[in-house]
């Protein structure tokens, strides 16, 4: 992706959703920190969510620059859309939000993960995603600097066990800079961490961050599978801002247990 991570530990999308932690997280030792998600319409002037995260990260960004960027996390924002369907209210919305926070997000995220959204539905309309994803990478070359974007992709444990789900493959055919998998609900971590391995094998150039059931148990299986960094929620939730450091701790025992 271009980019310098501190760490591999980063804090998923949900968990700050406007940007108004990014201190206390940069603190507690994340590497890197997933904002939002914010549904923004064509029109970002009405839109109060982008401007919140706007603010927030322009202050943290100012503080990066005045106190050195050394261990600070990166920040990407969560973008995503409310409608039923893929449609140019999407595109519109992402561009917008990119042109808005250029100056300060390091990277971005299209959010097809959404519960019950058009990213999540079986046999939905390929066509309409392979638009929305061939116009947002067209439209994003007008942004005021290159900055690396990233699909968030929802794993269903029934119907993505041995096939990447078609947002994925599009993400790699068509440029995109990574793919952030979330497997949410699977049965067990060993799974979810084969089916890491076996994306990792057939798309090896796109780089994978997976989120869903990060622990201090699980980190290492998913590094281990090929993922370039992981994110954390419940976890989180779970343990408090401690977690982060344990896991950076656990990912360098299996560091070095490779080297
Ligand atoms: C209350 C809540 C809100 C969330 N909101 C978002 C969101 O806005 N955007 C998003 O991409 N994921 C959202 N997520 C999903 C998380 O980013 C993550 O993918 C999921 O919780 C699995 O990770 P975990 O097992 O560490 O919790 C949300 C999750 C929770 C529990």
């Amino acid at each position: 992706m271009g980019l310098n991570f501190p760490n591999p530990i980063g804090v998923a999308a949900g968990f700050d959703r406007h940007g108004e932690l990014l201190d206390e997280l940069a603190r507690a030792g994340f590497g890197f920190v997933e904002v939002g998600t914010i549904n923004p319409v064509r029109d970002c002037s009405i839109d109060p969510a982008l401007d919140r995260i706007c603010l927030n990260l322009q202050r943290f960004h100012t503080r990066r620059a005045v106190c050195g960027a050394a261990g600070q996390p990166l920040v990407g924002v969560s973008v995503g859309g409310q409608r039923p369907s893929f449609d140019g209210e999407w595109a519109g919305g992402f561009i917008a939000a990119m042109h808005q926070l250029a100056g300060c997000a390091d990277f971005f995220v299209l959010n097809l993960s959404r519960p019950g959204g058009p990213g999540r539905v079986a046999g939905a309309d390929k066509s309409a995603l392979r638009s929305l994803l061939t116009r947002i990478q067209h439209e994003r070359g007008s942004c005021a600097r290159h900055i690396p974007v990233m699909v968030k992709v929802a794993f269903d444990e029934d119907r993505h066990a041995k096939r990447a789900p078609l947002a994925v493959v599009l993400a790699e055919e068509l440029g995109y800079e990574g793919v952030i998998a979330a497997f949410e609900n699977w049965s067990s971590p060993g799974k979810a961490g084969e089916c890491v391995a076996r994306l990792v094998a057939n798309l090896p150039s796109l780089p994978l961050i997976v989120v869903g059931g990060v622990n201090e148990t699980t980190v290492g299986r998913y590094l281990a599978a090929g993922a370039a960094a992981v994110q954390v929620y419940s976890a989180l939730v779970l343990h408090g801002p401690g977690i982060a450091r344990r896991l950076c701790r656990a990912a360098a025992k299996f560091g070095e247990a490779v080297q």
